[in-house]
């Protein structure tokens, strides 16, 4: 049994964790994978430009996987300021982080920082199933983040029932004024393609499908998943892009982070194929003088991805906004491509239901 990961949610919204299972054969290489420019991604943006990369606030109140301490408050709006102070700020959030926490201390940072695009999360928890329970869950978001709309707001992650009554009550904050943008997350091919059809029978574009995607979980490149958002214009949001701080270069196996994250460094890096991905992000480090974090959002964004790392820190956020000043060239990709391809799965099968039991669609790509 592999660890689990943990996919943003508060532990006691259910542990969630994902699979990646045979998706390692074909993670493939070079910048072939850059998303074109094409009109449906430009429909979309002309409602909403996302910037080239934002920050999570996953840890800004979650205790139980981030150990987070409110001592940190005074740090974490560091950070904000340091992302408001910036022409393209942006700030991914969502209802459970820290059980709302994290919208708060964003609500109330953006109150002295100045405004940033804001990104929040419906969580499609079993009991909430009409589309009411959507415009609901959206309005105590905005409340918490102390405003009367929001850039975008995403479906967290596929339930067993539901899901289309939820793809409703998105269009319906959308038409209510209460958000600019819709998105979903973890969202498998299937998924995107019918609730990017729902919506846009009532001309709402889906602006973005956020997954999990980084070098060391490069697999929507192998399961169809980017190609079908790349085709039908939905931006990804690049999620836990430095693989919750396991890229970063300052852990190994004799110095793993401390937490839930323990099992997982222990799986990672007790891989050989690890080792050459460290490799293969030092020698691009070393070229573009450069920190490892930089690199893992670079790979990212030459993707075609909008990477949110989760910083918390200012020297942290400084430097992965850094990674804008600089990117990977086809050498570089073409070498981080084939050591990530080489990693044995990391993490266990998810929580999330692969089908919605009503309409047999399949949600979630494992
Ligand atoms: N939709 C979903 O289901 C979902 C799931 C997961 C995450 N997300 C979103 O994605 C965001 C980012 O993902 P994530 O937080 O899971 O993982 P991540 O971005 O891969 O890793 C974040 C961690 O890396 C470390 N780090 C960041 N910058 C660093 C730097 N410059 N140098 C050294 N270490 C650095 C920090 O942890 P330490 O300092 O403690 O090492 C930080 O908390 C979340 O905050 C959330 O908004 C969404």
């Amino acid at each position: 049994m592999k660890p689990a990961l943990l996919l943003g949610l508060s532990a006691s919204a259910a542990a969630l964790n994902v699979n990646r299972r045979g998706a390692i054969a074909g993670a493939s290489a070079s910048l072939a994978q850059v998303a074109l420019p094409n009109p449906a991604v430009a429909a979309t943006e002309a409602k909403l430009a996302l910037p080239k990369m934002g920050i999570g606030a996953w840890a800004w109140g979650d205790s139980l996987f981030w150990g987070y301490d409110p001592k940190e408050d005074a740090e974490l709006e560091k950070v904000f300021s340091f992302v408001a102070a910036r022409r393209d700020g942006f700030v991914d959030t969502a209802e459970l982080y820290g059980i709302g926490r994290s919208e708060s201390l964003v609500g109330q940072f953006e109150k002295r920082h100045g405004k940033v695009t804001v990104a929040s999360k419906f969580a499609a928890l079993p009991w909430r199933t009409s589309r009411d329970d959507v415009v609901k869950a959206c309005e105590a978001s905005l409340k918490r983040l102390g405003r009367d709309s929001m850039e975008l707001y995403q479906i967290h992650f596929p339930n067993a029932w539901a899901n289309e009554a939820y793809w409703d009550g998105l269009g319906d904050c959308y038409e209510k004024g209460l958000v600019k943008a819709v998105g979903v997350s973890n969202y498998g091919s299937d998924a995107v393609k019918a609730v990017s059809k729902t919506l846009s029978a009532r001309g709402i574009p889906l602006l973005s499908n956020q997954i999990q995607y980084s070098l060391a979980y490069p697999f929507a490149n192998s399961n169809g998943l980017k190609q079908t958002c790349d085709d039908l214009g939905v931006k990804i949001l690049a999620y836990s892009p430095l693989g919750l701080g396991l890229l970063s270069g300052k852990y190994s196996l004799a110095n793993p982070p401390k937490g839930p994250r323990k099992k997982l460094a222990e799986s990672f890096f007790s891989q050989p194929a690890s080792a050459e991905l460290l490799a293969a992000i030092a020698a691009v480090q070393k070229k573009h003088d450069a920190s490892p974090t930089q690199v893992a959002i670079n790979w990212c964004r030459a993707k075609g991805a909008v990477p949110i790392p989760g910083c918390r820190t200012l020297s942290q956020v400084t430097q992965n906004y850094a990674s804008l000043g600089w990117s990977c060239d086809a050498s570089d990709m073409a070498a981080l491509d084939a050591a990530a391809a080489k990693l044995a799965p990391l993490v266990e099968k998810a929580g999330f239901p692969e089908k919605d039991i009503n309409t047999g669609l399949k949600m979630f790509d494992s």
